[in-house]
């Protein structure tokens, strides 16, 4: 489905919460594309350039990367041709200082964001979901170390939780229950976002 009005998304959850699984479906539903933050970064690990290797030791311990850095990558994405029917942003902003910063963004452009959508999963299933992802020949990403996943929740918890706080003040988040099947949780955000 090709969308008229630009949709711009962001995809807010804690690390194995599922946002890069819908994100992708979200982006063949409405021809928009997902812009993971993580894999942006694991590209530039792979291409060896000096942000690559910046990021591997800050992603190898579980912890951010400084929100100037993060914030220009990602504002750099947004300004090539793809984006001008909308985006899904996935793993940015993680911070207040980057949700501020993506707010200025958006207002020099004269352009809002659709919805922030908050997935929401207990710390077992997440666990459980990160494990399965390590074991999986498929899934398991060079970043996936069971030694770093409850560091990156508690990160989660510490710096990216209060954003919730952040975008509610602003009517744009929705909250999803993300247990359940691939295609239930696809359901839910469909149905929740209404664009
Ligand atoms: P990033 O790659 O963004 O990792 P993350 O947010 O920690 O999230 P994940 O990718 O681990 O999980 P996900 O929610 O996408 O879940 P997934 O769909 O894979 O970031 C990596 C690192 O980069 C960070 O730690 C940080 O160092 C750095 N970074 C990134 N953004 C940054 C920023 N803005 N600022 C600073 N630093 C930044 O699903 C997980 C598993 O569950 C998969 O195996 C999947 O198949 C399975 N699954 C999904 N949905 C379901 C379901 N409904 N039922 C059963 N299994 C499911």
């Amino acid at each position: 489905m090709k969308q008229e009005v630009p949709i711009r998304l962001v995809l807010v959850g804690s690390p194995g919460s599922g946002k890069g699984t819908q994100g992708k479906l979200i982006e063949k539903k409405y021809g928009i594309p997902h812009l993971a933050a993580g894999d942006i970064l694991r590209q530039e690990v792979a291409r060896g350039s000096e942000l690559g290797r910046q990021a591997k030791v800050v992603m190898d311990r579980g912890e951010l990367l400084a929100d100037a850095i993060i914030t220009s990558v990602i504002e750099a994405r947004l300004e090539e041709s793809d984006c001008r029917r909308g985006w899904i942003l996935d793993g940015f902003p993680r911070t207040i200082g980057q949700a501020k910063a993506l707010e200025r963004w958006l207002a020099q452009r004269g352009e809002n964001l659709t919805a922030v959508v908050a997935f929401e999963l207990p710390d077992a299933e997440i666990l459980k979901r990160l494990m399965g992802r390590l074991t999986s020949s498929v899934t398991k990403r060079v970043d996936d170390d069971p030694a770093v996943h409850q560091k990156r929740i508690d990160i989660y918890r510490r710096e990216t939780a209060p954003i919730f706080g952040f975008y509610e003040g602003k009517k744009l988040l929705v909250k999803i229950d993300a247990t359940g099947t691939v295609d239930e949780v696809s359901r839910r955000i469909v149905a929740a976002v209404k664009t």
